[in-house]
């Protein structure tokens, strides 16, 4: 798909992969409607890139709302006149044990992760299968496709996008409007801080920093720069990629995966 002169919507633009990605529309010609619930923040990432001569428009909003959700939409077509590319990128964590994973954090997780991603295409697909173009990107992860423990809530929303957005292609094949499953392993961003947007009920509060080279040896990988994470998008985008997979390691632990998945074995894990 051509990208100059089209409109992107992205979720989750105030930080880390949206707000990367956000940048590299920006840099590619398109007028972006940054969209995030972090309002303070998304507004000022948006005057950075409009003062750099950006088009862009800054929307506050919960992904977890399909009201809100809509009214992203509406908003986008009422200032840039359609949207060409979605991408449904917002997404939070908090690791734990799955024994001991609480009703509210399941809700949270998974309305924010699986259901923000779900209202996203509901509102927007219809709209760019009758304009006869368009992409949607979902963001997943490596989560979405090989298991570890203590992060089952995260998982199951992560192989929940990953089976919608293998759905969604199949069903949009033919309509001009394409489809793309985002599966990064690990990126220097502040997901590991996720809990800043919990619902105050939740009785989280505020995550410490996250030193993200212990992250990197917890997960026997190398942090990827969001910015190279942008690029991948942008080109899968262009060339009509499904699958954006960050690092050649998540095939080896897939293929892990599907071995144990044909031999019955109880799952060994990746790392
Ligand atoms: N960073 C990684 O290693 C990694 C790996 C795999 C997948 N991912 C996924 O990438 C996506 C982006 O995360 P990131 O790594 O850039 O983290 P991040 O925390 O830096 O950015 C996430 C953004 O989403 C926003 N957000 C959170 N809840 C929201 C809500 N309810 N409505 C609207 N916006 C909301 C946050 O305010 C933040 O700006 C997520 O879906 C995450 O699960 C990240």
């Amino acid at each position: 798909m051509e990208l100059q002169g089209r409109v992107a919507v992205v979720t989750g633009a105030a930080s880390g992969i949206g707000r990367a990605l956000s940048e590299r529309c920006v840099a590619e010609g398109m007028s972006v409607v940054l969209a995030d619930i972090e309002g303070d923040k998304v507004r000022g990432v948006a005057d950075e890139l409009a003062a750099a001569g950006g088009t862009v428009h800054a929307v506050e909003m919960d992904v977890a709302d399909s009201d809100q959700v809509e009214a992203l939409r509406d908003e986008a077509v009422a200032t840039y006149g359609a949207v060409h590319l979605l991408a449904n990128n917002a997404g939070v964590g908090s690791p734990r044990p799955n024994v001991s994973t609480s009703p509210a954090l399941w809700r949270w997780i998974t309305e924010v992760n699986l259901l923000g991603v779900a209202y996203g295409v509901s509102a927007f697909a219809p709209l760019m299968v009758e304009q006869g173009e368009g992409h949607i990107v979902n963001t997943a992860s490596e989560a979405g496709l090989t298991p570890s423990p203590l992060l089952g809530a995260y998982h199951a929303t992560k192989y929940a996008v990953v089976g919608l957005s293998e759905s969604l292609a199949l069903e949009l094949n033919g309509t001009g409007v394409g489809v793309s499953c985002l599966c990064p392993e690990l990126v220097d961003t502040l997901v590991f801080e996720s809990t800043r947007n919990a619902p105050a009920d939740l009785g989280l509060g505020d995550p410490p920093p996250v030193d993200i080279h212990q992250v990197e040896q917890w997960m026997q990988t190398v942090a990827m720069d969001p910015a190279d994470v942008a690029a991948q998008v942008v080109y899968a985008v262009k060339a009509g990629r499904f699958w954006v997979l960050t690092h050649q390691s998540t095939l080896d632990r897939v293929k892990r995966r599907n071995a144990d998945l044909e031999a019955g074995r109880v799952p060994r894990g990746v790392r």
